[in-house]
């Protein structure tokens, strides 16, 4: 089974900011309805109204699994299959310190977002998607989680946790239809970026060989490959946007 675009529903965490935003952006581009979800209502609200008035909006914060599955649960009920999901919703925690300096309470709050957050959404949508025979789910990774990131350690730890997961659920569904994917960048400025203390930018930047960070087109871009109808031999799989600083 294979879905033109323009009959194809996406659900995008995080929508409110950032990558979430330019990627929810490019997919409406593409003629997909759009369901954006953050936990943020005021921004949530505010992407909602730049998007248009055919565009959903589900406040929700995805580390709380019933909210998760009621949200959805009424989305679904309402709205019909949800076709593609990108898990975009992350957080970096406390950076710019050492694993053994580092708050326990700090690490599992990451956790909390970046790992059982898309764990919880494509818990609560994967079996549409299978009933369906058809599915896209791209979780946002990152490069941390692929080297870690030194003074980052939720943040690289919760990432190579999202990477293992979308390796696990890409098996898992291979033959029915669903493709599961993970995406690895290095940096894109955004809100996020911005809070982090300048040394650990530095220290994220000065790794990439082409000397730049890497732009929200490129990444809003590579997510449309990743999710397109045409991207239908490729699960598990953790696609890299680093400006050459992953070569594997
Ligand atoms: N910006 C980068 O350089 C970069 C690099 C690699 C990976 N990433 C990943 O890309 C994703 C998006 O990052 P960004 O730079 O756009 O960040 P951002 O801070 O601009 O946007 C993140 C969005 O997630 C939402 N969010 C956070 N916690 C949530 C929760 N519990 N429930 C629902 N929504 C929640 C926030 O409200 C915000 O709107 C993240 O997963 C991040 O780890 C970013």
């Amino acid at each position: 089974m294979s879905k033109n675009w323009n009959e194809q529903q996406a659900l995008v965490t995080g929508a409110a900011s950032g990558i979430g935003l330019a990627i929810s952006r490019k997919l409406q581009s593409l003629g997909v309805r759009l369901v954006l979800c953050d936990r943020d209502a005021n921004a949530l609200a505010q992407a909602q109204a730049a998007l248009g008035s055919n565009t959903r909006a589900v406040c929700a914060d995805v580390t709380n699994l019933a909210e998760v599955e009621a949200r959805f649960g009424e989305l679904l009920a309402d709205a019909g299959p949800i076709d593609i999901l990108v898990n975009s919703a992350g957080i970096t925690g406390l950076t710019n310190v050492k694993s053994h300096e580092v708050d326990p309470a700090n690490v599992e709050a990451v956790f909390r977002v970046n790992f059982f957050g898309s764990y919880h959404t494509s818990r609560a949508l994967l079996p549409s998607m299978v009933q369906q025979g058809y599915g896209r789910v791209l979780h946002i990774a990152s490069i941390a989680g692929k080297e870690g990131n030194a003074g980052m350690l939720a943040y690289s730890a919760s990432k190579a946790a999202v990477i293992g997961m979308a390796k696990v659920q890409g098996k898992e569904l291979a033959g029915t239809g669903v493709t599961v994917n993970a995406l690895a960048p290095a940096v894109i400025r955004t809100p996020m970026v911005e809070a982090l203390p300048l040394a650990q930018v530095s220290y994220m930047t000065d790794k990439i060989p082409m000397k730049r960070c890497g732009t929200l087109d490129e990444i809003a871009n590579m997510a449309a490959f990743i999710v397109s109808p045409e991207t239908s031999f490729t699960t598990g799989f953790t696609f890299d946007l680093t400006g050459g600083r992953a070569t594997y």
